[in-house]
């Protein structure tokens, strides 16, 4: 079949290329993950369904730009990022479209679902404390709000206010205690900090482990990936870490999503809804979770068992619609109250 395809082709001369490439069908993905797995999941994508991936990679607010720009003419298919408050912006702007799967609806658990359809979580994470198992649990320590308390001063190791996953967690806050609460807590967290906000979680991690404060906040991902890490100082260090699901006694723990959605304007719309479905299929749940230490979004699927020993916990259900709402102010009263 291939052949004959090739022969016809050839055979058409100038018009070769153009023939081929109408055979040939693409998925292009606007993607702001940036982890390795990823690129695991899209090669099993294309040899499952012969379903080229193209990916375009830029941070979430720079894709949708992008995509804005491209208007009717944009070659966006899908996209994939990892804050929920990022997709209900794409689907505020008009950017994206109801999916309309059962596949899809019938294996993510309606909490991790836009109520209208417009983009759904394949994985998750939480935003934790952890602490150095031999120096024990920090006493007292058990919710957010116990961030700021003063008896944590020179403790807490936090990157920046206005990384991405601090912003969601202060949209949290607001929620739950409102504006004047919000500003006071990141001023006692500006005031607890063991060093400057400066990298990334692993920082945070290593920082603390080093004995610079006793408490790092961290996504659950970042301790997971160092548990199977390439170097050998991680893996190490990984297990001596201990981990707080903070607000078990009321709202929860917050988790964040990794989702997708589908772009109004993909030319691929097949391939579009194909890739999206294979997202939440055995295989790629399984990338997710053992490759990316992520929380799988399916029920079902597999867990990494250094993930499962951190015990089960009970998550803020992520509200995409209300993040993005709150994350304006929640920055502003970070920044006010002197988180830098
Ligand atoms: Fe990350």
């Amino acid at each position: 079949m291939q052949r004959r395809v090739f022969l016809a082709a050839t055979s058409a001369g100038l018009f070769a290329p153009a023939l081929l490439h109408a055979q040939e069908r693409v998925v292009s993905l606007y993607s702001s993950r940036h982890y390795d797995a990823d690129k695991q999941i899209h090669e099993a994508f294309t040899q499952a369904s012969g379903i080229r991936v193209r990916v375009i990679e830029a941070n979430a607010d720079q894709l949708i730009e992008r995509i804005r720009a491209e208007g009717a003419n944009s070659p966006a298919d899908v996209f994939l990022t990892v804050d929920a408050s990022r997709l209900a912006r794409a689907a505020e702007l008009g950017l994206t479209q109801p999916y309309a799967s059962a596949v899809i609806d019938g294996r993510i658990p309606e909490a991790l679902r836009d109520p209208a359809g417009h983009w759904f979580a394949a994985s998750t994470r939480a935003r934790v404390f952890m602490y150095d198992k031999a120096k024990g649990v920090p006493a007292g320590l058990a919710r957010y709000e116990d961030l700021a308390d003063p008896k944590f001063h020179g403790q807490v190791a936090v990157r920046s206010s206005g990384n991405g996953y601090n912003v969601a967690l202060a949209s949290s806050y607001l929620s739950a205690n409102g504006a004047e609460a919000t500003e006071s807590w990141a001023r006692g967290i500006a005031g607890n900090l063991s060093r400057p906000p400066s990298g990334g979680d692993r920082d945070q991690i290593r920082a603390m482990m080093a004995g610079q404060g006793s408490i790092a906040v961290s996504n659950t991902y970042y301790l997971g990936l160092m548990s199977i890490s390439q170097q050998a100082e991680e893996r190490e260090m990984a297990p001596r870490v201990g981990v707080i699901f903070p607000n078990q006694g009321d709202r929860g723990t917050h988790v964040n999503v990794s989702g997708a959605a589908m772009v109004k304007t993909s030319p691929n719309r097949d391939s579009a809804k194909a890739f999206l479905e294979y997202l939440t299929t055995p295989a790629a749940q399984r990338v997710f979770a053992l490759g990316n230490m992520e929380f799988p979004a399916v029920p079902e699927a597999e867990v990494h068992p250094f993930l499962l020993a951190l015990g089960s916990f009970k998550p803020e259900p992520p509200d995409g619609p209300k993040m993005l709402a709150n994350a304006p102010e929640a920055l502003r009263l970070m920044q006010r109250g002197g988180w830098r």
